[in-house]
């Protein structure tokens, strides 16, 4: 199966006005589209770092000098790249959200599709995953989370009604989150409720937006 197939691959990479000598950064590399269109437009002497938090993106890894691949967060960019030695940067491109591998597994929960364990990490190394954000956040925390971040009306209602159904048992699977909020999710709009919850509590696991 295809990882990520990206849409306005070269209309987006267009934008970047590449200067051949230059350095490039990707800060959400994914399946590598955006990096290997990058590349092409690049000469010998020009660079790019790339970031992907996910362990899965770091196999489509791409075998060129000219290109390094950083597994981490890219809220720490200005680290890294001071780290290997780069001042100064010509361009950096950001294709944020989830890569359509990371939606098709369905064990990694990031899909309203499927029934899964509430976990949403990118980083499967981390120890923090959408179970902790559901069962340990307060109920205030959930709101805000749900307000900023999945941009839902009812985050308040949907925040005191988590807190209160996991008093009896924690909150594990998708199944259980979803059934709790029932009241908030009528059968015309489901999906698309469902679809702001999953993306407010996975920006806060992965911390997407720092
Ligand atoms: C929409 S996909 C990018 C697809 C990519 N442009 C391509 O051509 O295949 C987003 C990717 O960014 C990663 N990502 C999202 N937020 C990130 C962050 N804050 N730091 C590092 N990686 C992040 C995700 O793990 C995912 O692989």
């Amino acid at each position: 199966m295809e990882y990520h197939n990206p849409v306005l691959l070269k209309e987006t990479v267009d934008g970047l006005n590449i200067h051949p000598d230059g350095v490039y950064v990707d800060v959400t590399f994914g399946g590598g589209g955006h990096s290997k269109e990058i590349l092409k437009r690049l000469s010998a002497k020009g660079k790019l770092i790339a970031f992907d938090q996910d362990t899965d993106a770091l196999s489509n890894a791409l075998d060129d000098d000219r290109f390094l691949l950083i597994h981490e967060n890219f809220r720490f960019i200005k680290r890294f790249l001071r780290f290997h030695g780069f001042k100064k940067v010509d361009g950096i491109l950001g294709d944020f959200g989830v890569s359509s591998h990371q939606f098709d597994v369905a064990e990694r929960g990031f899909s309203t599709r499927f029934e899964a364990d509430l976990d949403m990490r990118m980083n499967t190394n981390s120890e923090f995953s959408a179970y902790d954000v559901v069962n340990s956040y307060d109920e205030s925390q959930l709101r805000k989370v749900l307000f900023q971040y999945g941009e839902l009306r009812a985050a308040a209602g949907m925040a005191r009604v988590i807190v209160e159904a996991r008093k009896d048992a924690p909150i594990k699977s998708s199944e259980q989150l979803k059934k709790s909020l029932g009241r908030f999710l009528p059968k015309h709009r489901e999906n698309k409720i469902l679809a702001q919850i999953y993306q407010a509590i996975r920006i806060e696991v992965n911390q997407e937006l720092e």
